[in-house]
């Protein structure tokens, strides 16, 4: 690869005795799109706050764009959008007011901030609902407003982090258009998430976080096929339970309900069941994926 544009280097962070991130390395090439992929309390958004230089690394080293987060935060900064998973937009302005203000404070002369406000508002297709307050507004279309506000100043690394958590399944794959869109304009993306499927549909290359430690790292396919393909799960009568392997297709599934059908196996449900998050952490870590508790981070955020 070229210079990265993403790069970090045995990257640590510690919360006071409670080191959350033990040594990180990752490197995303210009162009590129890298899913981090982890449980709750996995490391994911500290990651990207030390990227987005919102926290001090406390070892190791981490560039944005060819500059040193830590010594060059401004020129990060210039380089940089950051979009979290929960939307920072306002919700007393109409969505067109918010493009308009954050164009204003991102000092864009003011016809290309409106030209720009409104060619993303119909990228996003958020036309309609342009003039109407963001608090009418639904999760999903909060998303793409905040990713719109993100992108007005063009950057050149995005950071999208858990960009679709929370959204029913068809704000998701509205939203994952939208990512493939803005991806395919040439920026460098660093995207968290928790589901191995988005990372699939979203990433060129995955990077396993568990722990403050990544794991694992390949291409969504590699890691598949590392963790098994797709099988049919059969639950039969009397409690016994089936696998079959299968490529997913439609052939290869019927094939297999056939032979099921020509054994006149007592079938009682089944299902086409893909490796999710869970399945990639068995394998990997012999451990279902744990999620940190819940309010860990609040109770800690509280006392300090
Ligand atoms: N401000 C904080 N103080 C103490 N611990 C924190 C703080 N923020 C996050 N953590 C802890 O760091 C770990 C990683 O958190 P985070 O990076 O938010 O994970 P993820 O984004 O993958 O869910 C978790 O165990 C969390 O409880
Ligand atoms: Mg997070």
């Amino acid at each position: 690869m070229d210079a990265p544009m993403i790069e970090t280097r045995a990257l640590r962070k510690a919360y006071g005795s409670t080191t959350v991130l033990t040594g990180v390395d990752l490197a995303v090439g210009r162009g590129q799109v890298l899913g981090l992929l982890g449980p709750n309390g996995a490391g994911k958004t500290t990651t990207v706050e030390v990227l987005s230089t919102l926290l001090r690394p406390d070892g190791g080293t981490a560039t944005v764009a060819g500059h040193d987060v830590v010594r060059e935060p401004d020129r990060v900064r210039e380089a940089i959008s950051l979009t979290g998973q929960y939307a920072a937009v306002d919700e007393l302005l109409t969505g067109r007011e918010n493009l308009r203000l954050m164009a204003r404070l991102a000092h864009l002369p003011r016809a290309a901030g409106r030209a720009r406000g409104d060619a993303l508002l119909e990228l996003f297709d958020l036309v309609d609902a342009a003039d109407r307050l963001v608090r009418t507004y639904s999760g999903g279309m909060r998303r793409r407003l905040d990713l719109a506000v993100g992108l007005l100043t063009r950057p050149a690394v995005l950071f999208l982090d858990e960009p679709t958590t929370g959204l029913d399944p068809r704000s998701r794959s509205d939203l994952w258009a939208v990512i493939r869109d803005v991806v395919s304009g040439g920026a460098t993306v660093l995207l968290t998430t928790q589901y191995l499927d988005e990372a699939d549909a979203l990433a060129d290359r995955v990077a396993v976080l568990d722990h403050g430690r990544v794991i694992a790292q390949g291409t969504a396919p590699e890691l598949k096929r590392q963790v098994g393909a797709a099988h049919v799960e059969l639950q039969l009568a009397g409690g016994r339970a089936e696998r079959v392997a299968t490529d997913a297709s439609v052939a290869d599934v019927r094939r297999i309900l056939a032979d099921v059908e020509a054994r006149r196996l007592p079938v009682e449900s089944w299902r086409v069941a893909t490796p999710t998050l869970d399945d990639v952490f068995l394998t990997l870590t012999g451990r279902p994926a744990e999620a940190a508790p819940a309010d860990a981070a609040l109770l800690v955020g509280e006392a300090s």
